[in-house]
């Protein structure tokens, strides 16, 4: 989703942060190892190229899971992580959410500049790690021209799919290993599309060239636009965020939102839409719609400024005179018609073929839990109602209130406590645990010592519920 940054706080505070950065730099140009430290250093990154003809590639970084060894890594899974927007780069889920080193203000000898520390919530503890730059023209990927950007979900994951099948032919290793692909917001349409694409492809093509696709996570989505954007009239009037007057002008503009998509004026709907939320964001004052408690919105704007130091472009393997955005306006524009376009269909088909993960942070004003249950409800599969009825469990991570699990099948469903928009910068230990418990198909959340399990299994023998749920 776009950003809303509109807080001169923010602006006034990073600015400082900014000026320090360059300053520390223009200092010490030979200290730039401190704002990328070797070990933070990604296992491998560069391009992948989606087409030969016109040079266009695909940005990747690449993480290798912290523990692991040879003999096992050709067996440990791979998550790919695409970010949504459209147009945002996924350098931002790597460096501000869920990769190993995330920047951080730092006050060292009276100069405040940002740096990297270790997170101890990475996604990449026991898998590997890939952030793909995604569509073309988005963070460091390359678009030879505009026109070459897609503008739909099927040119999204012809391009992918071309730049997952080069990455794992970098590494035999690669070959045989489990791939999880998740993303967020926007990438509740990308992930469903590469995954759709990759089912509709793989039986196509000898054993030994299809992609290993073995589950989809999509996090505070966007995946049935239309659907969703008819519920936040009443989650903001539920909240106490607008009164009753203001929840029927809201009403008005949903309405307009779907009855335009409904005419297929795609466009005109995404203008609407986007006016709503002006509004929204307008009346309830609030420094952002992606987590309703915060004073000053997400800082993920760290990243850019972070990614515009030539030293740290170089050591990624970027070409200093590539200019590095957040979230690309091109791309934005290119991908605008698509916003409130549809993939519920894609994902009717994919749970019925591989296990999906849907999760949102509670806080969440855009495509937060009422907005996904929404879509989710309506889904055509003969497994819904089972799903629908299902228990939801109270989730614990480390004896702790983590969230609340619903699973049925193929399909599971996370609401994650404490978090907005931006699950894994909210809640990183327990994003970790969530991603872990999924992929492995964990009965329990993990880092419970052996007394804690010994108790939990005592309690399970005494015909007890257990206190926490696989996500
Ligand atoms: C590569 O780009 C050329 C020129 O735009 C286009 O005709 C061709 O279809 C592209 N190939 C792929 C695989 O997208
Ligand atoms: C490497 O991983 C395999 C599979 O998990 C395990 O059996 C083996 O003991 C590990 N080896 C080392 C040296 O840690
Ligand atoms: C699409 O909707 C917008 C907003 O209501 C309107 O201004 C525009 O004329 C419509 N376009 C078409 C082709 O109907
Ligand atoms: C909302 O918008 C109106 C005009 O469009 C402006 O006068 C008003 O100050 C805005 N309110 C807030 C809280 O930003
Ligand atoms: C970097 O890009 C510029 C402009 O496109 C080009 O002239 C230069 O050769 C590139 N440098 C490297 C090292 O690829
Ligand atoms: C769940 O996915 C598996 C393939 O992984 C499939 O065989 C099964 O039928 C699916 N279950 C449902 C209820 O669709």
């Amino acid at each position: 989703m776009r950003n809303h940054r509109s807080s001169s706080y923010t602006s006034l505070v990073n600015g400082v942060n900014l000026f320090f950065f360059l300053f520390v730099f223009h200092l010490h140009p030979q200290s730039s190892a401190s704002t990328l430290p070797k070990e933070a250093l990604p296992t491998k990154s560069g391009y992948l190229p989606v087409n030969d003809t016109t040079g266009s590639a695909i940005f990747y970084a690449f993480y290798e899971a912290q523990n692991s060894n040879h003999t096992s890594l050709s067996q440990t899974p791979l998550i790919i992580w695409l970010q949504g927007g459209p147009g945002c780069s996924s350098m931002t889920g790597n460096f501000y959410e869920l990769g190993p080193w995330r920047l951080t203000p730092s006050l060292r000898k009276n100069v405040n500049h940002l740096e990297l520390q270790p997170n101890p919530g990475s996604w990449n503890r026991i898998f590997g790690l890939l952030f793909l730059d995604n569509p073309i023209g988005t963070g460091f990927s390359i678009a030879s021209t505009p026109e070459e950007i897609p503008t739909d979900q099927q040119a999204v994951a012809r391009h992918l799919f071309i730049a997952i099948r080069k990455f794992i032919a970098l590494d035999p290793l690669f070959k045989s290993r489990p791939i999880y692909i998740a993303g967020e917001s926007y990438a509740g349409k990308y992930v469903p599309s590469i995954g759709y694409y990759i089912l509709k492809r793989n039986p196509l093509l000898p054993h030994s060239e299809r992609v290993n696709l073995y589950g989809l996570a999509m996090g505070n989505g966007l995946t049935d636009p239309a659907t969703q954007v008819g519920t936040h009239a009443l989650h903001y009037y539920n909240l106490g965020l607008i009164n009753e007057k203001q929840k029927i002008q809201v009403e008005k503009l949903q309405f307009e939102v779907v009855n335009l998509a409904e005419a297929g004026n795609w466009s005109g709907a995404a203008d609407v839409r986007s006016n709503m939320f002006h509004f929204l964001q307008n009346v309830t004052g609030l420094a952002s719609l992606y987590d309703f408690r915060r004073y000053r919105p997400y800082d993920s704007d760290w990243v850019e400024k972070f990614l515009k130091n030539p030293e740290v472009k170089k050591a990624l393997g970027v070409n200093e005179s590539m200019v590095f955005e957040e979230c690309s306006e091109v791309v934005g524009e290119a991908l605008y018609a698509d916003v409130m376009k549809s993939v519920r269909h894609m994902v009717e088909y994919l749970v019925k073929n591989t296990k999906l993960l849907l999760y949102q942070g509670q806080c969440d004003l855009m495509d937060g839990v009422v907005s996904a249950e929404s879509w989710v409800k309506k889904m055509d599969w003969e497994g819904i109602q089972k799903f629908l009825d299902a228990e939801r469990d109270v989730w614990n991570v480390n004896d702790v209130l983590a969230g609340y699990v619903q699973k049925s099948d193929n399909l599971s469903h996370v609401v994650v406590i404490g978090a907005g928009h931006f699950v894994p910068t909210d809640q990183a230990v327990n994003s970790q645990a969530m991603i872990e418990d999924w992929v492995l198909d964990r009965e329990l959340a993990i880092y419970m010592d052996d007394i804690q399990m010994l108790e939990i299994t005592c309690m399970k023998m005494k015909g007890k519920r257990e206190p926490s749920a696989q996500p």
